[in-house]
């Protein structure tokens, strides 16, 4: 039975359009011996052979529902998230027009640092901030558990270390890469690493250490509003798939590009199937993988080939790859093209993209295929300038965003600024975060031509209005959630993702009001992108480390 509760619950679902509650073909309350009502439980449903995993939340009541019509009839695999809970084995046959309850029972957790999130695991090791800032750069290739789980003394750090300074972007566990093995970080003076490989080995397993000693800090468990979702998860086929940035074509389809392969792909949503197209390799010997894709203003796909150099278009209507080098006199063994910003193209013929190797700007002309070089440019505080995001504006004029840690002596001091290039003028203007190594990572402008950025170490997103050149700041909630890009809806709401929190934030800005939503499993969220031609625009992210592609669709 249920009750009148719970009615009033699906009835507020009911208003969300695209999403019929109606009839729901799988439902059910969620509890345990220590909460009987549970909120905030996330409950995935995977029919058996497909490659598609639906969430759902349960409400303020322990309700769950998935919405009719998202689950075809068949068998289903039904997991869970909720720190410090789990689920035994569980399945749910769903049959055709024949509404499914399933009340889920969870028992404690017998390991309880299963499914801790990077940020979960910085919170929880006793440290200072400094030491545990530290951390922030080791997510780019796996998780923080792969650390804080090892048995290394701190002699046996000081070595990871220097091997890890030699992995290049790019790498991962499965898929170490490096240049010939030489060092492509400086991971730091003597002193410096020997204090951090001490702190290290005095939060993991080394020694006669069993168990941590200390206690397991969780996230608390979504409430209220960002329990009102629905997230589809697609796994993709190719092994080593790792999808850094995700977008939607024209015709709705969600393309990826590949962090650690020479890969760009296609999935369908509407049939979960996944087409991948190999892009050139030019460079033999040197790490594959691309970086960021971008569109431009009729739909083709630009993707920039990191250290395979220069950039590549991607016709998705022909399919159709040209690819532009940078002349061969500028390359070295660490060429390096990570961004690229085509999207305002139109405006003079020109793309932007950067040169990670020297922090250089170049500027490509389509029409001749010659790359202009810029240079570096200076920061707020006087050094180079270490660019990482550089989204174009309406103009195709420049920002650069200084994500870069600077090694100065035994400190290493975050980036404080972003830069402005005059597209016509090649005047430059920098401008200070208020939030000192706030390290800017990407984002792109707004319908108004507004910047905005998300601020990995100040942990916020930061705005900056052309109009009044004042660049405002919101903090996100939850600590630790280092936040590596911005896009704003059309709604006005602007979206990030956690490298670190597993959670995807959005922003009311006029409000300061964030709602936190807790993705299904362990993610590592790099770029966002939002479908402006739906009525309640959907999130698109990628998994980098699950290689799977998200969509996030609120449903208020
Ligand atoms: C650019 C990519 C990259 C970064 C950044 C990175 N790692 Fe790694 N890490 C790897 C790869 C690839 C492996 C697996 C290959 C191997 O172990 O040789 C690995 C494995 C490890 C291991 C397990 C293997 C071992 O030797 O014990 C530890 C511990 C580790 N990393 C610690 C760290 C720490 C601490 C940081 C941050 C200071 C860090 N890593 C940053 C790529 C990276």
């Amino acid at each position: 039975m249920k009750s009148l509760l719970h009615t009033a619950a699906l009835a507020l679902v009911l208003q969300a359009p695209g999403i019929a509650m109606a009839a729901s073909p799988l439902e059910g309350k969620v509890s345990s011996a220590q909460e009987p009502v549970m909120e905030g439980v996330l409950v995935s449903a995977k029919l058996k052979g497909s490659n598609m995993t639906t969430t759902v939340v349960s409400d303020d009541n322990g309700h769950y529902a998935f919405p009719d019509g998202r689950l075809k009839p068949g068998q289903y695999d039904i997991t869970i998230r909720a720190a410090n809970y789990e689920l035994p084995p569980t399945t749910a046959q769903i049959a055709a027009g024949k509404p499914t309850t399933l009340d889920i029972a969870l028992k404690k957790a017998v390991d309880p640092s299963t499914q801790l999130s990077n940020a979960e695991w910085m919170e929880s090791v006793p440290g200072t901030e400094k030491q545990r800032q530290y951390m922030e750069d080791c997510v780019d290739c796996h998780t923080l558990e792969r650390v804080f789980k090892s048995t290394h003394t701190s002699a046996e750090f000081m070595e990871v270390f220097d091997k890890m300074a030699t992995f290049m972007p790019g790498s991962v566990p499965g898929h170490p890469q490096t240049v010939n093995g030489a060092a492509f970080r400086r991971s730091g003076t003597a002193a410096a690493k020997k204090s951090q490989a001490d702190f290290l080995a005095s939060v993991n397993l080394s020694g006669d250490r069993e168990d941590f000693r200390y206690q397991f800090k969780r996230l608390p468990r979504p409430k209220g509003r960002a329990t009102r979702v629905v997230i589809t998860e697609w796994d993709l086929p190719r092994e080593e798939s790792h999808p850094h940035d995700v977008m939607l074509d024209k015709a709705g389809n969600a393309w990826y590009a590949d962090f650690s392969s020479q890969y760009i792909g296609m999935l369908d949503p509407k049939t979960g199937k996944v087409t991948d197209y190999k892009l050139p390799e030019p460079k033999p010997g040197a790490p594959t993988g691309a970086l960021d894709l971008e569109a431009d203003k009729d739909g083709n796909f630009w993707v920039s080939m990191q250290h395979q150099t220069g950039l590549v278009k991607f016709d998705t209507r022909t399919k159709k790859i040209t690819h532009y080098p940078v002349p061969d006199e500028w390359q070295t063994l660490r060429t390096q093209q990570a961004f690229v910003a085509p999207e305002y193209a139109h405006i003079d013929g020109k793309v932007w993209t950067s040169n990670q190797d020297q922090r250089t700007i170049l500027r490509l002309d389509i029409k001749t295929g010659k790359y202009e070089d810029f240079g570096k440019y200076i920061d707020a505080n006087g050094e180079q300038l270490g660019t990482y995001g550089i989204p174009a504006d309406k103009n195709n004029n420049l920002y650069l965003l200084e994500f870069r840690q600077l090694v100065k002596g035994d400190a290493s001091v975050g980036g404080s600024s972003i830069g402005f290039i005059d597209g016509k003028t090649k005047e430059y203007t920098v401008y200070p975060t208020p939030t000192p190594e706030a390290r800017p990572r990407r984002g792109r402008v707004d319908s108004e031509n507004r910047l905005w950025f998300a601020e990995y170490r100040g942990n916020a997103i930061g705005m900056f209005d052309p109009k009044t050149k004042e660049i405002k700041e919101w903090k996100l909630p939850t600590k630790w959630s280092g936040p590596y890009d911005v896009m704003m809806d059309k709604t006005g709401a602007a979206w990030t993702a956690s490298m670190m929190t597993d959670q995807v934030d959005r922003l009311d800005p006029k409000t300061g009001t964030w709602v936190e939503y807790l993705l299904p499993r362990q993610s590592n969220i790099r770029r966002v992108w939002v479908d402006d031609t739906q009525a309640r625009p959907p999130l698109w992210i990628g998994s980098v480390h699950g290689g799977s592609i998200i969509r996030l669709e609120p449903l208020d």
